[in-house]
């Protein structure tokens, strides 16, 4: 039995696809069945359409991936009116969560409240490691007055739960997440990906490192919170198998998402359900 109970719903099993590296579930029909999952986190969703950086997009190396994808999707109409009721039809059990980006807080109020009355969305994911074109392009979640702001408008602006994602490369990732607590966050989600930079491989020079070096740092940031602030965290990061995923449930983590380890093999996020559930 590994049913658990998060944002006021039931997720069949903690496993959730990560955001971005399953688009918005249509884009993995046919090879993972979405239904066996807790649920997806969709690509971030913008307001306006993006078609994202240049190719190569993505790069691999020992520890695991490099990409910069740059926030490619259809924008918030097409998310509403194509993409949503998609899932809505096709899921019965899975959850879904949407994950928002932006350039402005502005544009975060705008997508949520774009999505109110959509039932299908269980929670928000807001994506606070975007470059915040009002603060000179430093991330939104990387000084504690940026991330307030952000948090209280999005919550202010959601009828559903938020979770925020979280960079791991902060000074004190605990102190941000009370603020996040703070300003009404549900959960936090940790960790989105590390920057990272590997010679002529990604057209956009530097990207986000995803992949078996972010097992441990994100097994730390989960404890880390879970223990100082006792708030629900949705453990993500170098999951590829059940072992790793009780790294993070050990560590506290209510849900679990994998992106990369999916990417190379879709069976993995079936597989780790499984097994966690003792199959
Ligand atoms: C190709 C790719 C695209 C991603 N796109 C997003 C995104 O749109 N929004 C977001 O919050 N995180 C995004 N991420 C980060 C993942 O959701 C996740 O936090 C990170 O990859 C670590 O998990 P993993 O090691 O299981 O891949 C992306 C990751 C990858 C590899």
């Amino acid at each position: 039995m590994t049913a658990v109970r998060l944002f006021g719903v039931d997720f069949q099993n903690p496993v959730l696809l990560a955001s971005g590296t399953a688009g918005f579930g249509r884009e993995v029909e046919g090879v993972i069945d979405l239904d066996t999952l807790g649920g997806i986190v969709t690509k971030a969703v913008t307001l306006e359409p993006r078609r994202g950086h240049a190719a190569p997009r993505v790069a691999e190396f020992a520890g695991g991936m490099l990409n910069a994808v740059g926030l490619a999707n259809p924008g918030l109409a097409t998310v509403r009116e194509h993409e949503l009721p998609w899932l809505a039809a096709r899921l019965t059990r899975a959850r879904v969560l949407v994950n928002v980006a932006g350039a402005t807080v502005a544009d975060y109020v705008d997508v949520i409240a774009g999505l109110t009355g959509q039932a299908v969305i269980a929670a928000f994911e807001i994506n606070a490691s975007c470059p915040n074109t009002t603060a000179g392009g430093l991330e939104f979640g990387a000084t504690p007055e940026g991330l307030r702001e952000l948090v209280r408008r999005c919550r202010a602006a959601a009828t559903k739960p938020i979770s925020v994602k979280l960079s791991p490369v902060l000074p004190d990732i605990v102190a941000m997440a009370r603020i996040a607590q703070d300003e009404g966050a549900d959960a936090v989600t940790l960790v989105n990906t590390i920057p990272g930079m590997l010679d002529r491989r990604l057209a956009n020079g530097s990207g986000g490192v995803s992949g078996p070096a972010l097992l441990p740092i994100g097994v730390l940031a989960t404890h880390q919170v879970v223990h100082r602030l006792g708030m629900p965290v949705i453990g993500v990061g170098g999951i590829g198998s059940a072992q790793d995923a009780r790294q993070y449930l050990s560590a506290g983590a209510s849900l679990l998402a994998i992106g990369t380890a999916a990417l190379a093999d879709p069976r993995v996020p079936g597989r780790v359900a499984r097994e966690l559930a003792g199959g």
